[in-house]
């Protein structure tokens, strides 16, 4: 039995293990991957936001607030850029040991967009890779920690139906851990926990094209839409403006915006800047409206990408030393980018909405919490404002633990005992052809309908294709053996469905959510 079980090993999850376990929590630590490094954290180039030269928590409010429009919860806002930057110095830097790059022993600050002045912090164009390496190391240090990798997690064990005591229905909903799917034994384990924490990330790789690794299924926010929590914001997914574009691969590598912050500008093919006109903030706008600006010039003119031109970059660095994970990606794919501009498209990036919690990871039922990009405190409203979600995974994660380590309220023997097995049936394992097919169709589904620009039209046969790949799959899912991939497959369309319903419902283009009649 676990005082605490984190699903997740990005920053928020692997912080929050170390934080409990710091104070003796004994903790369980569930990736579905080969790797714990395996996250969206690894895969982060450009940077934490921090604190620049003549910043101050209220001009960064100010900058979260623009960006993200009305929706942004205000006190959220506000209390995550008063201690957001004092926990990257105190924890990440100090704590952790995250070495940020540094000149003449000063930190350097990069740009992104829509940010007023320099505040954010980076270790080249790997600033994820760095994170999550440091504090991966120190979670392997704490033997208070038990990391499972290859746990694919199924469902909470909810006491009001997982229960075989009658009397459990009528109670409130309490969570008392995970059914899990051990991917190497192909068995079903039964994982409980006085709190369970989802730190599940995103869910970019429900869309054909995106930035975010293939473990990107918004596994806890399936998982929790269907214990009953609330899930908030789901139309706002944001798009990344820059990544690279293949002609013939469906691969899309993230560019990061620090190379824009860095003087790159968006031109087309002639070598004509594009956003100047949109906006006055030129390649550095908000995401949105740089990626719809993007998406737009491209529907007109039926070419099939942009470019970033690194003409100014070039001229305060070497852009191997600056950015060379992305110099490297683009040389293995035949573009010399000191050479030549880079070609680029937008692509899906990361969830605004989540699962509704507050500032310390409470969801709507009791015992369970979510932190990071799988939650929505409403720090981001409509569009995240750039490395804005490193800073609240690291803030969630701490205020989580302050909650934990606080008090844990023990779950009884008694009722632990009568939680049911899980049941498997006896059939064969689905037909891996049917899920990758469906899998690849519901990701063409949603780019295409529930993408950059969409309309009450494409939405409404969103739903309905949805709803046809629902019932197919719950009928392959009660009949068949379970696999990794027929488990991410029905959480991609949970959460997918969700997305449909919620952007259908919000008629007002606002932030990264663009609908047409
Ligand atoms: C990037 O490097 O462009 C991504 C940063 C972010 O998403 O905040």
């Amino acid at each position: 039995m676990y005082s605490t079980l984190i699903i997740g090993t990005g920053i928020s999850g692997l912080s929050l293990a170390y934080l409990l376990a710091k104070k003796g929590q004994r903790v369980c630590l569930i990736t579905k991957e080969e790797s714990a490094k395996k996250s969206n954290t690894f895969y982060a180039q450009g940077g934490i936001v921090f604190k620049g030269e003549k910043d101050s928590p209220s001009l960064l409010l100010k900058d979260i607030l623009k960006a993200g429009g009305e929706l942004v919860n205000k006190s959220i806002a506000k209390k995550i850029s008063k201690i957001g930057p004092h926990l990257v110095e105190e924890f990440l830097i100090k704590e952790i040991g995250v070495r940020f790059n540094k000149e003449n022993g000063k930190f350097c600050f990069t740009k992104e967009g829509a940010h007023s002045v320099q505040r954010i912090l980076f270790r080249k164009d790997y600033t994820g890779r760095e994170i999550e390496e440091r504090l991966l190391n120190r979670v392997k240090e704490n033997k208070n920690i038990d990391i499972r990798t290859n746990l694919m997690t199924i469902e909470f064990i909810v006491n009001t139906y997982h229960s075989k005591d009658p009397q459990e229905r009528y109670k409130a909903k309490e969570v008392f851990g995970v059914y899990a799917f051990n991917i190497k034994e192909k068995k079903v384990e039964k994982i409980f926990a006085h709190n369970t924490v989802i730190a599940t990330g995103g869910i970019g790789y429900l869309y054909k094209h995106t930035t975010n690794p293939d473990c990107a299924t918004g596994d806890g926010i399936a998982m929790a839409l269907r214990a009953g929590a609330g899930v908030l914001n789901a139309e706002f997914i944001q798009f990344h403006p820059t990544t690279l574009y293949l002609p013939h691969s469906n691969e899309r590598f993230l560019i990061s915006e620090s190379v824009r912050g860095e003087g790159g500008i968006i031109v087309n093919k002639k070598g004509e800047d594009i956003i100047k006109k949109q906006h006055p903030l030129g390649s550095l706008a908000p995401r949105d409206i740089v990626s719809r600006s993007i998406f737009d010039y491209l529907t007109k003119t039926k070419e099939p990408c942009v470019y970033l031109d690194l003409s100014e970059v070039k001229k305060r660095y070497s852009i191997k030393d600056r950015f060379p994970q992305i110099y490297e990606k683009c040389l293995e794919r035949g573009i010399d980018i000191e050479h030549q501009p880079v070609p680029i498209i937008p692509a899906a990036h990361y969830f605004c909405g989540g699962i509704k919690t507050n500032l310390n990871g409470e969801t709507e039922i009791k015992r369970l919490y979510a932190i990071g990009e799988c939650a929505c405190t409403g720090l981001h409203g409509a569009n995240r404002l750039a490395s804005t979600s490193l800073l609240e995974g690291c803030t969630m994660a701490y205020l989580c633990s302050l909650k934990l380590n606080n008090s844990v309220q023990k779950i009884s023997p008694k009722r632990l005992k009568s939680i049911s097995d899980w049941y498997q049936p006896d059939g064969s394992s689905a037909d891996p052809l049917l899920i990758e097919g469906d899998i690849e169709n519901l990701r063409n589904l949603m780019w295409n309908y529930a993408g950059i620009i969409r309309s009450r039209k494409r939405l409404k046969r969103l739903t309905k294709d949805l709803s046809y790949l629902f019932n197919t799959t719950e009928e392959f899912y009660r009949e068949n053996r379970l696999s990794k991939r027929l488990i991410e497959l029905r959480n991609m369309i949970t959460v997918s469905r969700e997305i449909a319903i919620q952007s259908f419902r919000n008629k007002k283009s606002i932030g990264c959510h663009y609908i047409t009649e």
